[in-house]
């Protein structure tokens, strides 16, 4: 494994998508075999800028850890643990913030979208790429797996390594950005959005857990067009081009191998296909994922884990830091 050590976050929304999978989650198993340290951690402290029903939130952190272990994350090569159990997280943040100014945050792309959806956003919602600075500096990260939409962020996470090196001395390295797949999932009904959760509409996204049935009836009635043959032109044909992105994802195979296993048949007798190959890979997921969500004793001591090493390793990390800061 390479040296070095990664680290990312999700936030505990529940059971992660078919585009969570294919976009991050599918590239966090693979990193953990890539390098020798990698932490995940599920940042409940980021999903509070605005308050949660509180049974629901710890639901839901148990939802994202069964749907990461189901999906592979393995927890003899990474670190799963909960971001809120490990306290440094919050106290690094502080410190951080003490360096950041308040313009440089005032034109990161979260808060100028959120901030202006709400009328009047948070404090925790204008700090939150703070915190995320925090959290990978935490653990000296030296990789970032991100999406393109974070790139932004981790800019700050190096600036502010660099300004606290400068007032403090060298403690941090630099982490570089490790710049997740550009596959992106599109929403199955209207296939010029992405696939998300924040997206209500019927039948518009794939849990990585729901049934074959489920599963089947919605790429059934994804949106396409009115050619019935299967070509691959996200420009023009977005709605059958995200079946071909899905198909070869799922197969693991390419878009031009998908496109010539679709030779022959129309869109619908190609939908049959798609779900076929999703619902094979999905299917072992779903079931892991419904043995480990049914002991939740075991659940919690497999996080509980987690934590302890996260805070094994925060800890050495946050003494250097106070004392360069003069407590
Ligand atoms: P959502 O858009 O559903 O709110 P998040 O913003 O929480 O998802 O994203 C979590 C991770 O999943 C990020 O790394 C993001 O880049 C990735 N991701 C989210 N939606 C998609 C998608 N439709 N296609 C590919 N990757 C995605
Ligand atoms: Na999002």
């Amino acid at each position: 494994p390479g040296s070095g050590r990664v680290f990312s976050g999700i936030q505990p929304t529940g059971v992660p998508h078919l585009g969570n999978y294919l976009g991050a989650l599918e590239n966090w198993v693979s990193l953990q075999n890539q390098y020798s340290s990698v932490l995940y951690s599920i940042v409940d402290l980021h999903s509070i800028t605005q308050p949660k029903d509180p049974a629901l939130l710890r639901n839901n952190i148990l939802d994202m850890a069964a749907s990461l272990l189901a999906c592979g994350v393995d927890p003899e090569r990474a670190i799963l643990f909960q971001q809120s159990q490990v306290s440094e997280h919050s106290e690094l943040s502080w410190i951080l913030g003490c360096l950041t100014s308040m313009p440089r945050l005032r034109h990161l792309p979260q808060w100028k979208v959120k901030s202006k959806q709400k009328n009047e956003g948070s404090v925790g919602l204008y700090t939150y790429p703070v915190l995320q600075a925090a959290d990978i500096l935490l653990y000296k990260s030296t990789h970032v797996p991100v999406g393109e939409d974070q790139v932004q962020h981790l800019d700050l996470a190096q600036d502010l390594a660099r300004i606290f090196n400068y007032h403090y001395g060298d403690v941090f390295p630099e982490a570089r950005a490790l710049l997740s797949s550009t596959r992106k999932v599109k929403s199955l009904r209207d296939p010029s959005a992405k696939m998300s959760k924040s997206d209500t509409q019927a039948m518009a996204t794939i849990s990585i857990t729901d049934s074959p049935d489920d599963i089947a009836l919605k790429i059934r009635r994804a949106v396409t067009d009115f050619t019935s043959e299967v070509t691959f032109d996200p420009e023009t044909r977005p709605g059958v081009s995200n079946l071909v992105t899905i198909h070869a994802a799922m197969a693991t195979i390419t878009v031009q191998e998908a496109v010539s296993r679709a030779k022959g048949l129309d869109t619908g007798a190609y939908k049959t296909l798609v779900s076929e190959a999703v619902i094979q890979r999905l299917t072992p997921i779903r079931e892991e994922f419904q043995r480990l969500r049914a002991d939740r004793a075991h659940l919690q001591n497999l996080l509980e884990l987690g934590n302890r090493r996260a805070r094994e390793l925060a800890a050495p990390v946050m003494a250097e830091v106070r004392h360069r800061v003069g407590f």
